[in-house]
């Protein structure tokens, strides 16, 4: 396993976790890499590590440039175990180097490792630690994953090592952007922002305030493919997804159990068809809920609909409300609908859950068993009529 040359003296060591199929809910069907950064100057410097299973690839890849026990620095952008699970095989193999994390940071690794063991130097934002030719400057990006998320900016190189603010979940032998095409990367790092970042937009807005005043060309985050070419249109896009705007688009989110819930989806979608207005259909059988997300990002109208089980709504449908409850969105318009034998709660539910989420119902549409073509035609209009 070798290191992979991405700047004069600073290599990628990290790992590609072929097989990674879930992250705490998202599911990632392209796996994932875990990104390390060495870089040699006059010390030499580990820019985060890789999950534990993991570390022989990364130690194998430092290997192939230097002997791990040379390095001097290992930094800790954050203490997720994805990117601090090998600091234990590192410090031991790199005896005289000092770890370097935010105050966060040290407090979240003391509760997986014996620090005291360790040398510690606690860094705060515009810290910069001197290696020869370059100095490391720190960028404290609070909750852009976690309390004690950091990046590590080089001005010399004009780098800036952004942990997971940036990252794609993508396995692949590729290491830049344009290798792979832009859109595919930008659709991943879509996806990673619409299921790890979207809850906190507020500190991501924060985090890109701070790094704009850097000079960029490159960003070599933690996950994924290393913006090249796009650096400044990827922290854009950010800058967009963390404003949480939405475009005149809608995604019809739904389950059926006989079908009806799905004619009535059919009908709202037949609305927005005709209103020309971009729609996704998306069955919460056949579509990931960390992929819904993707789509919903950018969405302005929710349309949800789900049948009533057991006085509740589905089980499929419980865990998308969690799941878009949790990630947060604001200020879109939702239209509720489903069908029902007797009773209804489902869909009222939805409804309540959505209300208090900060959405504006635009309507609530409800059938009994089997919704005939009078009753399809209705509501097609009475959605096109609210679009109107
Ligand atoms: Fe990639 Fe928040 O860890």
């Amino acid at each position: 396993m070798k290191a992979k040359k991405i700047k004069e003296n600073i290599y990628w060591v990290g790992v590609i976790d072929w097989d990674m199929r879930e992250f705490h809910g998202y599911k990632t069907q392209k796996g994932s890499t875990y990104n390390a950064y060495l870089i040699i100057d006059e010390k030499i410097v580990l820019v985060d590590t890789v999950r534990n299973y993991l570390c022989s690839e990364m130690i194998d890849r430092i290997k192939s440039i230097i002997d791990p026990s040379k390095i001097d620095y290992v930094i800790s952008n954050h203490s997720e175990m994805d990117h601090s699970g090998s600091l234990p095989e590192i410090m031991n193999l790199a005896k005289n180097a000092t770890l370097v994390c935010s105050t966060n940071g040290e407090k979240n690794l003391r509760r997986h490792f014996d620090l005291d063991a360790w040398k510690l130097k606690v860094v705060k934002t515009h810290d910069e630690i001197n290696i020869g030719k370059r100095n490391l400057q720190f960028v404290l990006m609070q909750m852009v994953h976690w309390p004690d998320s950091m990046a590590t900016y080089i001005k010399e190189d004009k780098l800036l090592l952004s942990n997971d603010a940036f990252g794609q979940h993508i396995a692949s032998y590729e290491r830049f952007e344009e290798e792979i095409g832009f859109d595919i990367v930008l659709h991943e790092a879509k996806k990673y922002y619409a299921n790890i970042l979207l809850a906190y937009n507020k500190q991501t807005q924060k985090a890109i305030n701070e790094i704009e005043t850097l000079d960029i060309e490159m960003i070599a985050p933690s996950h994924g493919l290393i913006w090249q070419k796009h650096a400044k249109d990827i922290i854009k896009a950010y800058d967009y997804f963390s404003k949480d705007k939405y475009r005149e688009k809608a995604v019809i989110i739904y389950d059926t159990m006989w079908g009806s819930t799905k004619k009535m989806a059919l009908a709202i979608y037949k609305a927005f068809d005709e209103m020309d207005i971009h729609v996704e259909l998306k069955n919460l059988k056949t579509s990931h809920i960390s992929d819904i997300m993707t789509s919903v990002i950018d969405a302005k109208y929710i349309c949800v609909g789900v049948p009533t089980l057991n006085n509740t709504m589905l089980p499929t449908m419980a865990s998308f409300m969690n799941y878009i409850t949790g990630l947060a969105p604001q200020n879109r318009k939702a239209i509720v609908f489903g069908s029902h034998g007797w009773g209804g709660q489902g869909a009222k539910e939805v409804e309540a859950q959505l209300k208090k989420n900060g959405f504006e119902i635009l309507d609530f549409i409800t059938n009994e068993y089997v919704p005939d073509e009078n009753k399809l035609s209705s509501i097609t209009k009475k959605v096109k009529d609210i679009l109107s």
